[in-house]
């Protein structure tokens, strides 16, 4: 509904439906301008709700006609609405209608795209291919056909299992697919192309076999290795970990190029985009490596959370996404292998998080973890459904530990196997198998977790009595207005003024615990009293990111020197580096002072690079500064130019004055040997391009040409993407005179493949702004003749990129930035409704901004809102904004 007016759907007002579909038979006869389905469905009266008409989903379809038991009915079509008077009982419905996949760019439904025919139906895609009760509280058994010319389309897939297949009169075939597996309609998935597939038969634990294919066009093939072993090893991880095994004969992945997510977990039919799936040494970086892994691994993990137990309205959309993140990050760090390699995963987890969980959860499309309310659902597949959904989960496994969250995980498949529930639910069975537990308790006030948005504030204080040797620790927190306390564990440890970890005693008790404890944060205020703590300790607090929540610590330099320096946790060690780097970023800003790094900073700084026993991937992280974004969530009124010059500054200096050691840096961590994306060589492979951006940052200021020189050669012949685009991005970044002919070069050499075409404008899109030359650059690049809004990779490499995630370069005090945001958001709606909405996201946090970026801010998106043709999507995030 393009104009209508916004209507917001409100959980409590769920209510069962008052007719189920036991079974779907679908038949499908594939055409790109006029695709003709017919459908047959096994009504089934709900006895619980009382009689009334039968009304039915349906977006941009044509109806042909409708059949109750064999007889043609008169039906209603009404807006998005197909009303038919049914009878008070089970019967069968037929309906036959058309659908037009050609002009389908909103790539919801079914469409075309490279040729062939593929289908994305989560949320609500399925009504935009036939008329349905698409909810996904209605499973239904689908049998489905699929007739397309031959030529073509050879390739004819759907979920479950094949039946049949054969050919038809007029060069056309046709394949007939069976899933036994009860579903919702949005994981319901049709492929109809020209492709090949790597294929690979295992035999489970169980003994059963099973065919695993991935589906890509010809010439793909040579780099879906990766893909294949990330599922091979997430079957083998699903069952090892949580008894899950693989309930299918046969698993298919297929790619695809336009798509507007990373992937989708269609049952038995995984469908991903093609930058979350390809991946070979000379095209895709360490990080598409790691990246390819965790969805891979996301998608399969998926088909018992959120497949076998799905979700009983679209409000509970984290039961699914949140559960199943964690579980990918679970994979992804027992994947990692060493405890070093799992702290870097989780320090790149809260680096994502804070960057953009947080300005979303303090932002004007602040949400709780399960919504209350919303009127587009596609806006809230968001980072707090998601990001903080998952470390929801895992305050589960922080409280019941390992065992007995794994214990509640197959609780709530043995009550809800088949079924399609809430977040309520999960939380129930997570209590039930831990009787005795704190959750089980206090399920109500963990339950805050859900229903409470905004990021919790912590602040701890700690208070020493050098005479009685007591350590009072007070914590307090502070939610935003009208909300509740949380229940907050805060992982912690005391050192002493060496580092040493000093013992933890509670009052009243006879013997230490160890040295590492999870303190328990309900009330608004608590103090917690440790006893015999013979020297004044640094606490170090929330470790590993126990909870996800700012804390204010109040620590000094001197106290976080000695946690980067001698921390257990390495999670607070980078902690420590960022909090370093934060304070004085923001020291800077706020004084409207141009930034001084002093020794004391840097001398630490070197110490991390020049650190014998820390590992590469670790100093690299520790050596970043903190994202633009989490730095602006620090204060009360943003000046986006005075953030990006203090943060450039910043690297200005850490690179001129550590000059020798990155040069040591960067000979140091070479990698020999053929290519490997393992933790160890990527941990290499990240401080080597972090030392020569620096190295090149420092050569091109003043005016000496080796690093440059060096780099623009690894551009050119570098044997992997990752050294050849980290080389790119050390020249474009430091706006060296050897960057434009590096970016033609790689232009030139990759012009055939998509994927890193879009490397090559996410990566000027992400530049940082010097003189305005970077904004110049993205104005052109809208004109570059690769550049299309019709395909998303390419539409978010450029625009999402630039507009979302460069804000140096996309707050300009003459308002340009804002004059683009509002043009392409308009022409990118009139195509794709979803990409359009998540670039109008980039002005979520605009009532925060300084003058002049403030008041030009809401004239843009006031321009936007006055326009009549905005769809739902756009419409919904821009009133919110200027809420
Ligand atoms: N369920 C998919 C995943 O997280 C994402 C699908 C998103 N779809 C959408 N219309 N926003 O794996
Ligand atoms: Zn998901």
């Amino acid at each position: 509904m393009r104009e209508g007016h916004a209507h917001v759907i409100h959980r409590h007002d769920y209510q069962a439906p008052t007719y189920w579909i036991a079974t779907v038979d679908l038949t499908l006869d594939l055409d790109p301008a006029k695709t003709l389905v017919t459908s047959k469905l096994a009504v089934k009266r709900n006895a619980n709700q009382p009689h009334g008409p039968l009304v039915l989903h349906g977006e941009e379809l044509t109806p042909l006609r409708v059949m109750i038991d064999g007889e043609p009915v008169s039906f209603r079509q009404d807006g998005n609405e197909l009303t038919i008077d049914a009878p008070d009982r089970d019967f069968e419905l037929v309906i036959r209608n058309t659908c037009c996949p050609e002009k389908n760019t909103a790539l919801s439904g079914l469409y075309t795209s490279g040729g062939g025919f593929f289908t994305q139906c989560e949320a609500e895609g399925f009504r935009r291919i036939t008329y349905f009760l698409d909810r996904p509280d209605v499973m239904a058994v689908y049998t489905v056909t699929l007739r397309a010319d031959k030529t073509k389309y050879p390739v004819l897939l759907s979920n479950g299992n094949l039946l049949e297949q054969g050919d038809l009169d007029g060069g056309k075939h046709f394949a007939k697919w069976h899933d036994p597996f009860p579903k919702p309609s949005y994981l319901f998935a049709v492929v109809a192309a020209d492709l090949v597939a790597r294929e690979q038969r295992i035999r489970t634990r169980s003994g059963k076999d099973h065919l695993l294919q991935v589906f890509v066009r010809r010439g793909d093939l040579d780099k879906t290795e990766h893909a294949m072993n990330s599922l091979i090893a997430s079957i083998v991880w699903d069952e090892a970990r949580f008894g899950l095994p693989l309930d299918l004969e046969r698993f298919m992945i297929v790619g695809v190029s336009d798509f507007n997510m990373g992937a989708m977990e269609n049952k038995g039919l995984n469908i991903f985009n093609t930058s979350a799936l390809l991946a070979s040494p000379a095209t895709a970086t360490d990080a598409d490596f790691q990246r390819i892994e965790a969805i891979v691994a996301h998608e399969y993990f998926h088909n018992w959370t959120g497949n076998r137990v799905t979700c009983r309205d679209w409000f509970q959309l984290s039961l699914k996404e949140g559960l199943t993140v964690f579980r990918d990050r679970e994979f992804s760090m027992d994947m990692a292998g060493s405890p070093s390699a799992r702290a870097v995963q989780r320090i790149q987890q809260v680096r994502a998080l804070r960057a953009v969980q947080f300005p979303e959860d303090a932002g004007s499309m602040a949400h709780p973890v399960r919504p209350d309310s919303y009127v587009e659902i596609n806006n809230f597949y968001t980072a707090t459904v998601y990001e903080k959904g998952a470390e929801v989960v895992g305050l589960y496994q922080t409280l019941l530990g390992r065992e007995g969250f794994a214990k509640g995980l197959k609780l709530y498949f043995e009550r809800h196997d088949g079924q399609a529930v809430t977040c309520d639910d999960f939380a129930q069975a997570m209590a039930d198998a831990n009787p005795g537990s704190q959750l089980a308790s206090q399920l109500d006030l963990f339950k805050r977790w859900y229903s409470q948005p905004g990021t919790p504030r912590v602040t701890a204080r700690g208070q020493y009595d050098a005479e009685s040797h007591r350590y009072t620790l007070r914590l307090s927190q502070h939610n935003g207005k009208g909300e509740l306390p949380q229940l907050i564990p805060v992982r912690m440890g005391l050192l002493g003024p060496e580092g040493q970890a000093l013992p933890l005693q509670w009052e009243g008790e006879l013997a230490s615990h160890g040295s590492e404890t999870v303190l328990l944060l309900e009330q608004t205020e608590q103090a917690f009293h440790f006893v015999n703590v013979l020297v004044e300790p640094t606490p170090s607090l929330l470790r590993g990111f126990s909870a996800p929540v700012l804390l204010d610590d109040g620590l000094s330099d001197a106290q976080l020197l000695n946690l980067l320096q001698h921390d257990s946790d390495a999670f607070n060690r980078w902690e420590a580096s960022q909090r370093l780097a934060l304070n004085r970023i923001l020291g800077a800003v706020r004084a409207g002072q141009p930034l001084v790094l002093d020794a004391a900073y840097l001398d630490a700084m070197r110490a991390v690079l020049r650190h014998p026993q820390l590992d590469a991937a670790f100093k690299a992280e520790a050596l970043r500064l903190p994202e633009a974004a989490y730095l602006a969530e620090q204060l009360q009124v943003v000046d986006p130019q005075a953030i990006h010059t203090a943060v450039e500054a910043a690297w200005t200096q850490i690179a001129q004055a550590l000059r020798a050691d990155w040069e040591w840096a960067f000979e140091a961590h070479q990698v020999s040997g053929g290519y490997r994306p393992s933790a160890e060589d990527a941990g290499r492979r990240a401080l080597a391009n972090l030392a020569l951006s620096l190295l090149v940052r420092a050569s091109t200021l003043s005016g000496e040409p080796v690093w440059p020189g060096k780099a623009y050669q690894r551009v050119k012949d570098a044997d992997n993407m990752t050294e050849r685009f980290g080389a790119l991005a050390a020249l474009v970044s430091a706006h060296a005179p050897l960057a434009d002919a590096a970016l033609a070069h790689f232009h030139a050499q990759f012009a055939h493949d998509a994927l890193v075409i879009d490397k090559w404008f996410m990566l000027q899109a992400r530049a940082p702004e010097r003189d305005g030359k970077v904004f110049e650059r993205v104005k052109k690049l809208l004109q570059h003749p690769d550049f299309t809004l019709k395909n998303p990779n390419r539409a978010r490499s450029l625009l999402v990129q630039f507009c979302n995630f460069n804000p140096g370069a996309f707050h300009r005090a003459d308002a340009g930035g804002y004059v683009l945001w509002a043009d392409q958001v308009a022409h990118l709606d009139a195509i794709n409704p979803q990409a359009a909405s998540r670039l109008a996201r980039a002005m979520d946090r605009w009532a925060t901004l300084a003058e002049p970026f403030r008041g030009a801010a809401k004239v843009a998106l006031q321009r936007l809102a006055e326009r009549s043709t905005l769809s739902n999507d756009v419409r919904e995030i821009v009133t919110k904004a200027l809420e």
